[in-house]
């Protein structure tokens, strides 16, 4: 198998971490960012992956941050030889209604969620059409399909990542580069604990399976884009919520 060097935004967090965990199984190098605030969990979290067998290579950045990605990205291709696969996976909410929403919670929002994809990906983009071989996958979401109450900023994100995401695919078609968005409904993470309780519960009788997804469920998807065979499914979109939101 040629090796791929995998790069995971937010691999950290409840999602990342089982990317991590699949694209490692499938043979892929794996590696990922942390943001400062993580730090502290970083022996806990690297000591968990070690006991599968996985060894993820890490570099601190805050990807809302131009330089900083330039200089992480840099670090870990130092060490692991160019990026293969990226996936941007670093995201955060900051829910309010938008009477109530404050601009510092619509900044943050879009500078981690939006321009974290353009810091990062550009830093890739190039050597992967000039190898000729690249997945770029976007952890999008259901809500940026659909709006949200409580979701100007987040929805707003999670839709322009789509449209980021079509427009590369078009500039990398031609050299085996793809981008596709990935879009998760509920997925039973912790940023499940910043919904009160009682709108939890009116969000998970709005689910036709009855449940939240499992992050592995996310995982596995992301992994079949990333594929060397995968080629040819570009510029697009896979849904994965239980058919909470259904389309054609
Ligand atoms: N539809 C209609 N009305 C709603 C509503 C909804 N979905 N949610 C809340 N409301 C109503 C409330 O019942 C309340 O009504 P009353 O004033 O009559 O009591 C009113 O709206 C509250 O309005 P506020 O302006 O006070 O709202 P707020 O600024 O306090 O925001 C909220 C409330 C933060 C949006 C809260 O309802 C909430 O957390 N909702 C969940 C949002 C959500 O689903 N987030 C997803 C996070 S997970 C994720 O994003 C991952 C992913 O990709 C899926």
């Amino acid at each position: 198998m040629t090796k791929r060097v995998a790069l995971i935004t937010g691999g950290m967090g409840g999602i990342g971490t089982d990317i991590i965990r699949d694209l490692a199984k499938a043979g892929r190098v794996v590696a990922s960012t942390y943001a400062s605030f993580e730090k502290d969990n970083i022996p806990a979290w690297t000591a968990g992956l070690k006991k599968e067998g996985i060894d993820c290579t890490l570099a601190e950045c805050d990807v809302s941050n131009f330089d900083s990605c330039v200089k992480a990205v840099k670090e870990l291709e130092d060490k692991l030889g160019p990026i293969d696969i990226l996936v941007n996976c670093a995201g955060i909410t900051k829910d309010s209604s938008l009477k109530k929403m404050e601009a510092a919670a619509w900044n943050a929002v879009i500078n981690v969620n939006l321009n974290s994809i353009f810091n990062m990906t550009k830093q890739v983009f190039s050597g992967m059409v000039d190898r000729g071989f690249g997945r770029i996958i976007h952890i999008s979401s259901m809500n940026g399909r659909r709006g949200m109450f409580g979701q100007a900023n987040y929805a707003a994100t999670k839709s322009g990542m789509g449209g980021f995401s079509m427009s590369i695919a078009l500039e990398g078609a031609k050299k085996n580069v793809t981008s596709n968005t990935v879009c998760p409904g509920y997925t039973a993470t912790a940023m499940m604990k910043t919904i009160p309780e009682k709108v939890m519960q009116g969000i998970l009788a709005q689910i036709p399976a009855g449940r939240m997804a499992e992050p592995a469920e996310i995982a596995r998807v992301v992994t079949f884009l990333a594929d060397d065979n995968a080629g040819f499914i570009n510029g697009t979109n896979i849904d994965v919520n239980g058919a909470q939101y259904t389309s054609y």
